[in-house]
């Protein structure tokens, strides 16, 4: 018996589809794609007037486990993966103790594979606990399946230590995917340098800390010919760094997060805690940069950097808040809502930011893919993975933190009234979402 999902629109940007057609699951396998598929023996999953992908892809996660339990574990990370429509979710190292060790790896390896049945991909500290001080044992660490290497919140300040770390990972046929701040000039800045921390009299952090580090970053992936892929683009600088890098043939890549393109630093007004994040909100023309950044593919992809914060950790003056927000369920409506909606980046496009393109960022050169990297993930075809997600482009929905499936709620949508969302969740066949409700929540 496989899965019959019937009826729907199905967009896949790897092969240019875009077709009423059902596609058919076997054995975890795309088995067909075709109009009118007979059902019997098969499960069915409704999708008429409903947009059938491939199962996305966010590329940029903060599963907290192990160490930050109180703010996220993978399992209740994956819950709100699934819940949000994603079918892989990919974990940054910045647990405690930090992914540097297999041990580690290997930990949230077995935990995922326990929980609700999204695919956790491992991403694996640059330095030893992420200090920035002295490499990690990236050897052992691509060893026992780390899918891409990473220093984000904690972006490495050394060239010279970067440069040796993309020496390993190139040679070891894996990315990295890199934090872009000058910590110097960043210094204790809560938010972003302009008018509106002066208004507040709060310390900023001028765009000049990520455009140095970003450009320092490509300088040094021409030097080791890593892959290398922007982590959270925030500023115009940036976004033109990475087009001049791309049009110059490098191999960089790049990600835009819903809230720089959907929120100025204004959203800090107030002293609102859940709009402080790093990188920060930045300005209007900021914001329009990284709008043309996705519009013309210069952001390759969409990420949410979701990153759980307990009550308490919101809750105080905004110079003692934790940075970061969560963002897993609320990406694909803002998607919808603000990029799609207004036209500023088509549906397939907006699509491929979820599933083709970081399924390449995680792919990286092919030769050594990593354990969960198939090399058919990110798209349909025949024989891919089953992995799929269905939207429905026409559902209201109204952000209600409390009602948020992860267990931490710090959001600065909260009350946002949006249109369109992920509606099923599909993981080699099977469902973990249908309707919008997790199956199982449903079972009770
Ligand atoms: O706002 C952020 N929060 N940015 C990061 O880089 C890290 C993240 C976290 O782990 O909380």
């Amino acid at each position: 018996m496989g899965l019959l999902i019937k009826n729907g629109r199905v967009i896949d940007p790897a092969q240019n589809l875009d077709r009423a057609a059902d596609v058919l699951i076997v054995d975890g396998r795309v088995a067909a794609i075709e109009p009118g598929l007979g059902s019997s023996g098969h499960e069915v999953l409704d999708a008429a007037d409903q947009v059938v992908c491939p199962g996305f892809i966010d590329v940029h996660v903060h599963l907290r486990e192990p160490g930050q339990e109180y703010k996220e574990t993978i399992a209740t990370g994956a819950r709100s993966a699934a819940a949000g429509g994603f079918a892989h979710v990919c974990c940054m190292p910045n647990t405690d103790p930090a992914i540097d060790d297999p041990s580690v790896v290997q930990l949230i390896q077995d935990r995922s594979v326990a929980a609700i049945g999204v695919k956790v991909h491992v991403f694996g500290a640059m330095s030893k606990a992420n200090a920035g001080k002295e490499l990690a044992e990236m050897g052992r660490l691509a060893d026992a399946g780390v899918a891409l290497f990473s220093d984000d919140a904690f972006p490495i300040q050394s060239s010279e230590l970067m440069r040796r770390a993309m020496e390993y990972a190139r040679m070891l046929h894996r990315g990295v995917t890199l934090h872009c701040e000058d910590k110097t000039l960043a210094g204790d800045g809560v938010m972003n340098e302009g008018p509106v921390s002066t208004l507040l009299g709060l310390r900023g952090i001028p765009n000049a800390a990520e455009d140095i580090h970003v450009a320092r970053n490509i300088e040094l992936s021409r030097l080791t010919g890593v892959r290398l892929h922007i982590c959270h683009v925030s500023t115009r600088g940036s976004v033109d760094l990475v087009r001049r890098a791309k049009a110059q043939g490098l191999p960089v890549t790049a990600e835009g997060c819903p809230h720089h393109f959907c929120l100025t630093d204004e959203a800090c007004l107030g002293y609102n805690t859940q709009a402080k994040v790093s990188p920060p909100l930045r300005s209007a023309d900021d914001v329009a940069a990284v709008l043309e950044g996705l519009a013309d593919g210069t952001l390759d992809c969409i990420a949410t950097d979701h990153a759980p914060h307990a009550v308490n950790e919101k809750d105080c003056e905004f110079d003692r808040a934790m940075f970061g927000m969560v963002g897993l369920e609320t990406v694909v409506p803002l998607t919808l809502d603000r990029l799609v909606r207004p036209g500023v980046v088509p549906l397939s496009e907006a699509i491929a930011k979820l599933t083709l393109h970081p399924a390449q960022v995680l792919l990286g050169d092919g030769q050594q893919p990593p354990p969960l990297a198939d090399p058919l993930m990110g798209t349909l075809r025949l024989g891919a993975p089953g992995d799929v997600t269905v939207l429905d482009l026409d559902r209201r929905v109204v952000v209600e933190p409390e009602k948020l499936v992860s267990r931490s709620k710090n959001t600065p949508f909260g009350g946002w009234e949006l249109t369109g969302s992920a509606v099923a969740t599909v993981v080699d066949g099977k469902v973990l979402m249908r309707d919008g409700v997790l199956v199982d929540q449903e079972q009770g």
